[in-house]
């Protein structure tokens, strides 16, 4: 049977260890110069309906880099961005292409194309969720803090597909996540249900200090997401006290590392001085994009 790899929570907490264990090794083995050729003339059909510059070029050199090729494929050039239905383009894409990466609105969409394919389907980002980032995201937490566990996380900002996926990291994974958001653009309630049954630890509330007080990885993201543009100007009002600085870093654990998936609206979300300064790892983040969906892809299609 295919797999797919569409949302944290359908993969099990061994599987996306598996998943980090390949990702050092991948990466050990690329910084070395050794060859890696898994998927040897396998393509990736990569469709994007948002803009990307870290999804499209990680997973395209990713694919180089395992022995196969990528195809680059926008909503704009393609027949997709004309209305023919995901269902037509599932069945077409499992003809040609081993694997399919896709970027676009709905999570819906998502799960229609990955069940009308015969081939696996990654999430390169929803509305909902971005499982690619949050594998990168703990990875690089490994790489600094040894391991990903007894570690407090917290999320400041907006509730939305990032901090989606950081709630179902907290619940895959079984870390302490809390979570500050304004009042009104919390998370998915969806997803927190879910996650509170399956035992999550993650405290929700309106106070930035206190979700970062003693926290070990700071983390935060965009206002305003792709989709939601016409927004900015409301969302700057609401979000004003949402924002990663030197005084919401000062009340975290003085070890703490900072996280941003980018691209960063400086001095909204995050300081100029705090995404430059010593605490953040977002480059490391953004590297890591490349080592663990090269082990994703390699999992699923190898
Ligand atoms: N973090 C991330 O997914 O970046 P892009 O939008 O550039 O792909
Ligand atoms: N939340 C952002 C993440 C971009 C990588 C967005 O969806 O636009």
């Amino acid at each position: 049977m295919k797999k797919d790899f569409l949302c944290l929570t359908d993969w099990t907490l061994e599987e996306l260890e598996k998943i980090f264990d390949l990702s050092r090794e991948l990466k050990a083995k690329q910084k070395q110069g050794e060859e890696h050729r898994l998927l040897q003339g396998q393509t990736l059909g990569m469709l994007f309906e948002k803009s990307s510059t870290r999804t499209r070029v990680s997973f395209e050199v990713g694919m180089y880099q395992l022995g196969g090729h990528a195809l680059f494929l926008s909503s704009s050039s393609t027949q997709m961005g004309r209305g023919e239905p995901i269902k037509d383009t599932a069945r077409v894409m499992s003809r040609y292409v081993d694997g399919i990466m896709i970027r676009t609105f709905s999570q819906a969409a998502v799960e229609e194309l990955a069940r009308l394919s015969d081939i696996p389907v990654i999430n390169g980002l929803t509305d909902s969720y971005h499982p690619c980032q949050l594998m990168a995201d703990l990875f690089t937490v490994i790489e600094h803090k040894t391991n990903y566990r007894d570690l407090t996380y917290c999320w400041i900002g907006d509730g939305n597909n990032m901090a989606n996926s950081w709630i179902n990291a907290a619940a895959v994974f079984g870390f302490e996540l809390r979570i500050a958001t304004p009042a009104g653009y919390e998370p998915d309630p969806q997803v927190m249900a879910r996650a509170e049954k399956m035992g999550a630890k993650v405290i929700y509330t309106n106070d930035p200090l206190e979700a970062a007080r003693g926290a070990q990885v700071l983390n935060t993201d965009v206002w305003a997401s792709m989709g939601q543009e016409e927004e900015q100007k409301e969302r700057e009002k609401a979000f004003a006290n949402f924002q990663i600085n030197g005084q919401v870093v000062a009340v975290a654990d003085p070890e703490c590392i900072v996280l941003h998936c980018l691209p960063a609206h400086r001095d909204e979300e995050i300081t100029d001085e705090v995404i430059e300064g010593p605490h953040s790892v977002v480059f490391d983040e953004a590297e890591n994009r490349l080592h663990v969906q090269k082990a994703i892809m390699a999992s699923l299609m190898g």
